[in-house]
């Protein structure tokens, strides 16, 4: 059966270009830490090669994905899961008392409560990581663009299907099918892009400089929030988390937001690879740093460094700059690798 990887639907990814990413790693590497693994498009292609993967995000609805995608081999939702996780009575719980009218309709936040409620019941923290996937999926495709950082008018004006179709000649139905029905029509999909590569593969949740001296691999894979883009990821899936832990959340330090200390962030990473004995770093023409000085930095403490450069379309809320976009990914030997063999 010929993997693939499902529809994640994560802001930045890289599912098109992660085949050229995976490419470009040296040939005697054999395993890779995905430090900013996100949607999961870098480590799954790293799977599907044979890699043993490690992959690490701050956000739990990522290390989630990763949970469910990566880390875990074998195990899908049957018949009986799929009927746990999507019957019983819709209740008032954690999402209702917080974020009806302002993500979702009450209605649908009781639904969210139960789903919530059910994921507890099921048999393995593996079926339990499919399923977060799942219904974060349902709450993206109910969202209109796809992140949690739009007010609650809009998002009532934008799932008027009459609106839409007067506006934009859509009406975009998908937004007012129930949970359930979006869980229902992905499942399959879900299901089939899980597999075994033979290795044992690791999903972890961690600020990225608690990681950096207690993991080792071939390879760092870099692919951190592009300073100067749109790059909230807190304000984006936040909600995910507190939908997963019935709390709600801090926005977390250490994010690649703010412009006035991105460089010294950048060099506080890359001083603090000795870990690794190459570091991959994807970037892009139109963030901060820029090439040079990301170079620059990478000179202090390397010297093996190869740049190479692919036009990348991303698509943010439907916009696009198919011309102007170049994706950078910076390859860098360490001159002073020595493996420790650690995975503490
Ligand atoms: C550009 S996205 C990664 C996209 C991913 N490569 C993909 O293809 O889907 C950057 C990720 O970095 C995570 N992140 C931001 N700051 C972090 C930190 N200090 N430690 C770990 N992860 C962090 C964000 O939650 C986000 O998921």
């Amino acid at each position: 059966m010929i993997r693939k990887f499902p529809t994640i639907n994560f802001i930045g990814n890289k599912e098109k270009i992660s085949s050229w990413i995976c490419d470009n790693f040296p040939k005697d590497a054999f395993s890779v830490f995905d430090a900013f693994s996100g949607g999961c498009s870098v480590s799954y292609e790293a799977k599907l090669r044979g890699f043993t993967v490690i992959s690490n995000d701050i956000l739990k609805i990522n290390s989630t994905i990763s949970h469910y995608l990566i880390e875990n081999n074998t195990e899908i939702l049957d018949f009986e899961d799929i009927k746990n996780l999507t019957s019983g009575i819709p209740f008032e719980g954690f999402m209702t008392q917080n974020y009806a009218d302002k993500f979702f309709f009450k209605s649908e936040c009781m639904e969210l409560d139960l789903f919530r409620n059910n994921i507890e019941k099921l048999s393995s923290d593996f079926k339990k990581s499919i399923s977060f996937s799942l219904i974060r999926r349902a709450m993206i495709r109910k969202m209109p663009y796809s992140r949690f950082n739009i007010n609650w008018d809009k998002i009532v004006q934008l799932r008027d299907e009459d609106f839409s179709y007067e506006k934009y000649k859509r009406k975009r139905a998908y937004h007012n099918k129930s949970f359930k029905s979006h869980v229902l029509d992905n499942v399959l999909e879900y299901n089939n892009a899980v597999f075994d590569n033979k290795k044992l593969n690791l999903s972890l949740n961690e600020d990225i400089f608690l990681l950096l001296n207690r993991v080792e691999a071939d390879i760092i894979y870099l692919d951190p929030p592009y300073a100067g883009t749109m790059n909230n990821y807190f304000d984006f899936y936040g909600l995910f988390d507190a939908f997963i832990t019935s709390e709600k959340q801090n926005p977390f330090e250490n994010n690649f937001m703010d412009k006035k200390s991105i460089y010294q962030l950048f060099d506080k990473l890359i001083s603090n690879l000795q870990n690794f004995k190459y570091w991959i770093l994807s970037y892009n023409n139109s963030s901060i740093p820029n090439k040079e000085q990301l170079l620059e930095l990478f000179q202090k403490y390397a010297f093996d460094i190869q740049l190479i450069e692919k036009k990348h379309d991303y698509k943010i809320t439907g916009k696009s700059n198919k011309e102007t976009n170049l994706e950078y990914l910076f390859i860098v030997k360490n001159p002073n690798f020595i493996s420790k063999n650690i995975l503490k």
